[in-house]
């Protein structure tokens, strides 16, 4: 079992994510550029968590598919969207998915960095070449994960911008990443690595990975045209991808 699975089954875990129901900035982008698109017959959602998704993504299409391996976050959905009657919510690890009823897909989603659970670069390979032959022809696939470029920040002192009371809680954070995951020299240089980043309160282990080699490995998986989005929502120059550091960056994946 994937050391994050228990975590994502606490219902501490989903009970916070089921508290989530907007899109982030970038997110938006990609949901105004999906709304336009021509054919929409069918999504795919892995990593689903709570459905802070389904909310946006189900109505644009004819049918619906979330995927989780935490049958709390499973369960959590279909509670919530009873009333949704094109979405399906399956209980599946997105490393063995099974076949499902419709297997080929105009749009697969994996938000809010899901991929980054998946702790090998052959296990993030073999997904991306998955979703590729999931999709069907002109279909997209968009997620995020974090970014290498961002190491500096995780490992130094933030000052709180709008709350001077939370210096003391960053000075213990600043600490904790160290204290968990060794110094930063450990990964500096590094395209892929894992760390304990303070996600799920340091209980999750994160891939990060550097954004120019992601590149790579989406070309390797079948992936031709790609476009990156930062946190904010602003289109990154993709031949200068690895000028940003922001803590993620959104992918937007062509089948061409
Ligand atoms: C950070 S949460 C994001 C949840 C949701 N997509 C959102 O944007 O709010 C990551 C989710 O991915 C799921 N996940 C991670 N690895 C997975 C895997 N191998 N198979 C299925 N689900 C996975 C976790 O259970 C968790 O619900």
């Amino acid at each position: 079992m994937n050391a994050n699975q228990k975590i994502y089954e606490s219902k501490i875990v989903v009970h916070s994510y089921s508290g989530l129901k907007k899109l982030f900035p970038a997110e938006k982008i990609i949901f105004n550029l999906i709304a336009t698109k021509q054919n929409k017959r069918s999504i795919l959602d892995l990593g689903i968590g709570a459905g802070r998704t389904t909310l946006f993504f189900a109505p644009l299409f004819e049918t619906y598919i979330g995927v989780d391996f935490s049958a709390g976050m499973i369960e959590s959905c279909r509670n919530r969207y009873r009333s949704i009657s094109n979405a399906q919510f399956i209980v599946a690890d997105v490393t063995t998915l099974p076949k499902l009823s419709i297997n080929r897909f105009d749009f697969v989603l994996f938000s809010f960095n899901g991929i980054d659970c998946l702790q090998s670069i052959e296990e993030r390979v073999a997904l991306l070449t998955e979703i590729h032959s999931l999709l069907e022809p002109g279909g997209i696939f968009a997620f995020s994960s974090h970014n290498t470029l961002a190491l500096k920040r995780l490992y130094s002192f933030q000052w709180p911008r709008r709350n001077p009371l939370k210096i003391f809680s960053e000075y213990v954070r600043r600490r904790k990443v160290s204290r968990i995951n060794g110094p930063e020299s450990n990964y500096i240089g590094k395209k892929f690595f894992q760390v304990y980043d303070g996600g799920e309160d340091f209980k999750v282990h994160n891939s990060y990975i550097l954004p120019s080699h992601q590149l790579t490995l989406l070309k390797e998986s079948g992936f031709q045209r790609v476009e990156a989005i930062d946190i904010k929502g602003k289109i990154i120059p993709i031949d200068k991808i690895d000028s940003c550091n922001d803590n993620w960056i959104h992918y937007l994946c062509y089948k061409l």
